[in-house]
């Protein structure tokens, strides 16, 4: 990435909320970009917002829908609203002319992912879906050595990632995205990067996908006897593994847990604000007593084009961690915990370690220097109009997207489904 662009392009944010704050905040500390406009359906949140960016009240607007009525306000447009209005927002923009930061998933369907190519491709503006985990220099490096040959040719990946016992609580049992009619399976809420990942690091969209996975555990039938509706005033909390009380109280006085994950539930910081969001809120429910009904634990194979296979587990029940990932080649293997990458050349059987570094990539699985990362290189393509600073294009997020409808289709139906080409012009290219 190139020093500081000598223009500052403008920036507007759809959903002022956790990511739209985070992407606008990097964007002024860094000074690549403007954030002059922002459409948020919360009062407080707006304000706030419009007050951290020294936005006026014309250009703050209450909706996506308010702020694209206005026309082109800036050059591009940030939309991190919630997964059901994804599609539409981008639409919309892209039709103003406005360059588009999508939180991913582009869409949470097929069909309308394509409507979200097809607007970008006719509007001709870029488009960067949030694929957060392509602009770590871990990434960086471990594709770099793979295209390079240094473990020969890739034929066996084993991935996992690690939700983590209380991040899967909190988002995917209580929280945003427990249920698939409201967000989307779990697979695309939260392991489309691990999906995406490992299109980008093969260098090739898999061929054929099977899938197995299901809800076992954050079950009615596993309630413990005993167990109230809530944690709060719960006689078996003490001895729970997911004790929403232990959780969130733990999160006042360390301001990066304050932010999240204490933020999803309340801006009230203090014993009695967190009580009270947790004997009221969708965060103090027993998660044996949730509507949620994503998975708790999945797998998928994946065999590529090129013969090379991959297995891909998501696990709740583990520790919060990054990413954990073996490459098993014809003439090398390289194993990586998301922080230092070890490669084993089978001629010397030497082993040697790096670490890419990535600032403030955090060792508990958070991707603060990655999100930041994003942000830059949005900018960075908004003031040169250069594409080539984004991570991947429309077309390679539709690839890796298909790829999870696909395993879905996989799952449910218990079958191995074959991918079709992308409907889109041309092949996707990873
Ligand atoms: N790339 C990643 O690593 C990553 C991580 C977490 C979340 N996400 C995705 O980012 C998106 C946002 O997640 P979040 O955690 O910031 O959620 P959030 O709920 O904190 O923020 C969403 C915001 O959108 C606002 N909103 C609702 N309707 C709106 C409208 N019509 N116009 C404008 N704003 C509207 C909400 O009021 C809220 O403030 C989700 O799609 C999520 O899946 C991506």
């Amino acid at each position: 990435m190139s020093g500081m662009p000598s223009t500052r392009p403008a920036v507007a944010v759809a959903g002022a909320g956790l990511r739209g704050t985070a992407y606008a905040r990097r964007m002024r500390e860094s000074g690549r970009g403007r954030v002059v406009a922002v459409a948020e359906p919360d009062p407080g949140r707006r304000a706030r917002f419009a007050a951290e960016h020294g936005i006026p009240p014309e250009l703050a607007f209450a909706g996506w829908r308010e702020m694209a009525a206005a026309g082109r306000v800036a050059d591009g447009v940030v939309i991190a609203t919630q997964d059901a209005e994804h599609a539409e927002p981008a639409i919309a923009f892209a039709g103003l002319g406005c360059h588009l930061l999508l939180e991913k998933p582009m869409a949470t369907g097929e069909a309308d992912a394509v409507r979200v190519l097809e607007a970008v491709e006719r509007a001709g503006v870029m488009l960067a879906v949030c694929h957060v985990l392509r602009y770590t220099p871990y990434t960086r490096a471990l594709r770099e050595l793979v295209r390079a040959g240094r473990i020969g040719a890739p034929i066996s990946v084993q991935h996992l990632e690690p939700v983590g016992w209380w991040h899967h609580a909190h988002s995917y049992v209580r929280g945003n995205w427990r249920r698939e009619d409201e967000s989307g399976p779990m697979l695309m809420t939260k392991s489309c990067h691990d999906v995406d990942w490992l299109v980008h690091v093969m260098g090739e969209v898999p061929a054929r996908v099977g899938s197995f996975g299901r809800l076992t555990h954050f079950r009615p039938e596993n309630r413990p006897a005993g167990a109230a509706d809530r944690c709060t005033g719960c006689a078996v909390e003490p001895d729970c593994p997911y004790s929403a009380t232990r959780l969130y109280l733990g999160c006042l006085g360390d301001p990066e847990r304050e932010e999240w994950p204490l933020g999803a539930v309340t801006r009230d910081r203090t014993e009695d604000g967190v009580l009270r969001a947790l004997r009221e809120g969708p965060y103090g429910r027993c998660v044996y007593a949730c509507d949620n009904d994503v998975v708790d634990h999945q797998v998928v194979s994946m065999e590529f084009p090129s013969g090379a296979t991959a297995s891909f587990t998501m696990t709740a029940f583990s520790p919060f961690a990054q990413r954990q990932t073996r490459i098993f080649g014809s003439a090398g293997c390289v194993e990586g915990d998301g922080v230092r990458l070890l490669v084993r050349d089978f001629v010397t059987g030497e082993v040697e370690t790096i670490e890419p570094g990535g600032g403030r990539e955090a060792p508990d699985g958070r991707h603060a220097a990655a999100d930041d990362a994003l942000a830059d290189a949005f900018a960075e393509a908004l003031a040169s109009g250069d594409p080539s600073a984004l991570g991947s294009d429309g077309r390679q997020s539709l690839a890796s997207h298909r790829v999870v409808w696909a395993a879905e289709r996989a799952r449910h139906a218990g079958t191995v489904v074959d991918l079709t080409p992308p409907p889109a012009k041309g092949t996707a290219i990873p």
